[in-house]
């Protein structure tokens, strides 16, 4: 089964096409195309995502995106003219190009893209097409929900709507060659799946408690088995990911937080001024919220009140490098505590014989150290996933993955779903 996937649920316009066979337990796996365009540096300019500008990006994007993905899996992308002056004579196709006129009503200047570069195109080898529906930025999801159903319609494909936090979950499913041991890349030998770019080390062993953590989103999940997921816990307020976001923006960083301030974080340990010296005169010390709480729920937006009323009462901290290093450590180490905590708590409670990590937090170098160094101690025998650096911020190839992965009976072409901008993984 080969599987188109397009993500724009937020400020990352990505497709990625992908070759699924196997079963769940044992699959094979070829990756064919997996493109991400990032926009971040144009919201970087407004200090986060600005949902209409990202709308306009995607729309901009997804065509010359597609064009790069269908010639990476295909090696060429065959164009048939002959088909554009045989539109006009064809009632069929003239009746196909007055659906695409109404799917994209909404999106012109995609619709001027896809008329002139898609239309004409070959009808690709691909079995399916999925799609981020939601959760995310409505405006932003429109755009990619709408394109997979106008590709659906011209080439005639099923498609099947994707959560994004499940792609999240899948993420952490396959690893490259490079990051794997001789054992791992052993046994992906045996399982015939050597030649493909990407192979799958491990499988999910259920029951599987899940760490997501992202700029909207901070769940911890009950996974019992493929499709059936419980959120026993969640942020109260802000997402893991949007904590990061906000005490950057403190801190005088850019956007997005997160790698700005795991940057900083790490050069305490070089930096020699006068304010290491004030540093060392008291030690800095932020609150874990709700760490000592009985249920798995979170709370960040307390903790950056905290940092600003650190910044307010010491601002010679924001004067030098060494003390923004320092109050970046201290913030990261007490995000990372609360999420490390409450993960190593439920997969004890809930018995978990897998635990996954997943989400652009993911990324954190701290967070996964500290989340290995915990489980090692305290549940060595359970195994724990996450997903390489390139696969933690927003992709389409964990779309392809959890569409697989799922299994989930695709819609017919033409069917009607929409884009939700605040669904729930349930
Ligand atoms: O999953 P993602 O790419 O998009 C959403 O679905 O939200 O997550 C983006 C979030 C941002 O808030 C960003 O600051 C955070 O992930 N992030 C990080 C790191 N890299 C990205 N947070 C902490 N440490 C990082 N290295
Ligand atoms: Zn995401």
């Amino acid at each position: 089964m080969r599987i188109l996937a397009i993500e724009t649920s937020c400020d990352e316009t990505a497709v990625a096409i992908a070759d699924f066979s196997g079963t769940k337990r044992h699959p094979h796996i070829r990756i064919r195309a997996n493109i991400v365009s990032s926009q971040v540096k144009l919201h970087a300019k407004f200090g986060g995502v600005v949902p209409n500008l990202a709308k306009r990006e995607h729309q901009k994007n997804l065509v010359p995106i597609l064009l790069r993905a269908l010639k990476k899996s295909d090696g060429e992308v065959l164009k048939i003219k002959k088909l554009i002056l045989r539109m006009n004579k064809n009632s069929f196709l003239n009746t196909k190009y007055e659906m695409l006129n109404a799917i994209l009503e909404r999106e012109p200047e995609l619709l001027k893209r896809f008329k002139k570069y898609v239309v004409p195109l070959r009808k690709p080898n691909i079995d399916a097409i999925a799609v981020t529906y939601g959760p995310g930025l409505a405006p932003a999801l429109w755009v990619g929900v709408n394109f997979a159903k106008a590709l659906a319609i011209l080439w005639g494909k099923p498609i099947m709507p994707i959560h994004h936090m499940l792609g999240h979950l899948y993420s952490s499913v396959i690893s490259t060659k490079a990051s794997m041991n001789k054992k791992s890349i052993l046994r992906a030998k045996r399982n015939r799946a050597h030649n493909a770019k990407y192979i799958i080390p491990n499988t999910i062993h259920f029951p599987a408690i899940v760490l997501l953590a992202s700029g909207g989103h901070t769940e911890l999940v009950l996974m019992q088995r493929y499709g059936k997921y419980k959120i026993i816990g969640e942020t109260l307020d802000d997402a893991a990911g949007e904590a990061f976001d906000k005490v950057a923006r403190l801190l005088g960083l850019g956007y997005p937080g997160g790698p700005a301030i795991a940057a900083l974080a790490e050069k305490i340990q070089n930096a020699k001024n006068k304010t290491q010296n004030h540093t060392a005169k008291f030690k800095i010390i932020l609150p874990r919220p709700m760490i000592k709480s009985s249920d798995y729920n979170f709370s960040f937006s307390g903790l950056k009140t905290a940092v600003l009323y650190l910044l307010r009462d010491h601002p010679e901290l924001a004067q030098s490098v060494a003390g923004k290093s320092a109050v970046a450590k201290e913030f990261q180490k007490a995000v990372t505590d609360v999420l490390v905590a409450k993960t190593v708590r439920a997969a004890k409670t809930y018995r978990a014989k897998t635990i996954l990590l997943g989400g652009g937090v993911a990324a954190n170098k701290t967070l996964r150290a500290e989340l290995s160094k915990h489980l090692q101690k305290e549940l060595p025998k359970t195994k724990c996933q996450m997903p390489e650096a390139a696969l933690t911020g927003d992709n389409a190839l964990m779309i392809a993955l959890a569409a697989f992965f799922e299994k989930k009976k695709p819609l017919i072409p033409g069917a009607k779903f929409s884009a939700n901008a605040h669904m729930r993984l349930e």
